[in-house]
């Protein structure tokens, strides 16, 4: 995945996450409202809306947590509806959630390794022959597992236990154990919540890497406009279940809906 590719974003569209008309009920609330989109492959893409437009709920419908009321979720030319979580994983989505989620009493560089768990060899030993592959595995996995920690910065972390990690670096955390599975799309669910501005700066810088050097698909929710305008190729707007507005970072930010809906409230904005 380290490969230096670069990509012209323009010359060639291919669609490769295809949203149509998803819906979702919770009861009678409607968390998802009709809402269609289609991500090109290569490109990031962005989804903004204030607390409770159905961000995260999306995501769910697109990773396979959730199933939708109504509507259909394309991937890599394949309908999602019957897909189960680690079927859309094994195509190749992978994704971090907007609430940290590590496993405690395992180093970091453990942690990055369950990302591999599709590539472990499982299942109980009958030779010693099978033993011997299942340590080179081991050990392979676990060479890669540093290599990720040291793209994201966490290399010198790799050996300690991730209790002992600041929220900011378990972010990196999360993003490291998801590049394991070899994602060819990402879906980020607000990795900046909680980080300063230091590390705010270092993960757009590394989002912009993924996806420049790796020709990386990503579909990222956040709330910091100002990161988001740096980094989307297009940005869709959710406000209470609905798509108000779709456009490139410009278009979206003279958009009269989304000033009304969002922008407007500026500042005041409470971080989910
Ligand atoms: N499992 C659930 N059961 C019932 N209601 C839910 C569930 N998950 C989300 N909701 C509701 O659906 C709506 C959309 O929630 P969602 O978490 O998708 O919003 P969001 O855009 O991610 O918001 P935030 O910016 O706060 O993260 C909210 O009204 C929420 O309370
Ligand atoms: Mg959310």
């Amino acid at each position: 995945m380290m490969n230096a590719m670069t990509h012209a974003k323009s010359l060639t569209r291919e669609v490769i996450l295809d949203i149509q008309g998803a819906t979702k009920h919770f009861g009678g609330l409607v968390a998802v409202n009709d809402v269609s989109f289609k991500v090109d492959k290569g490109h990031v893409f962005g989804l903004i809306g204030p607390n409770g437009a159905g961000k995260s709920t999306l995501f769910n419908l697109v990773t396979g947590v959730l199933a939708p009321s109504a509507g259909e979720i394309g991937f890599a030319d394949r309908s999602m509806l019957k897909a189960p979580l680690h079927r859309r994983s094994a195509l190749g989505m992978a994704r971090t959630f907007q609430i940290v989620r590590v496993f405690p009493g395992l180093t970091v560089l453990e942690n990055v390794m369950m990302g591999f768990h599709h590539q472990l060899i499982d299942g109980i030993l009958p030779s010693l022959l099978r033993a011997v592959q299942v340590m080179r595995t081991e050990r392979a996995l676990r060479e890669k597992g540093r290599e990720l920690l040291a793209f994201v910065g966490l290399a010198e972390r790799a050996d300690e236990l991730v209790e002992h990690l600041p929220h900011g670096q378990l972010r990196l955390l999360e993003i490291a154990r998801a590049l394991a599975s070899e994602p060819h799309l990402l879906l980020l669910d607000e990795p900046a919540a909680g980080l300063n501005d230091g590390e705010t700066r270092h993960l757009g810088a590394l989002i912009a890497k993924l996806n420049q050097q790796n020709a990386l698909t990503i579909l990222l929710v956040e709330h910091n406009i100002d990161f988001m305008m740096g980094l989307c190729d297009r940005i869709a707007v959710l406000d209470h279940g609905c798509k108000i507005a779709e456009g490139t970072p410009c278009e979206i930010q003279a958009d009269e809906k989304v000033i009304e809906a969002y922008l407007g409230r500026g500042a005041s904005h409470a971080q989910g």
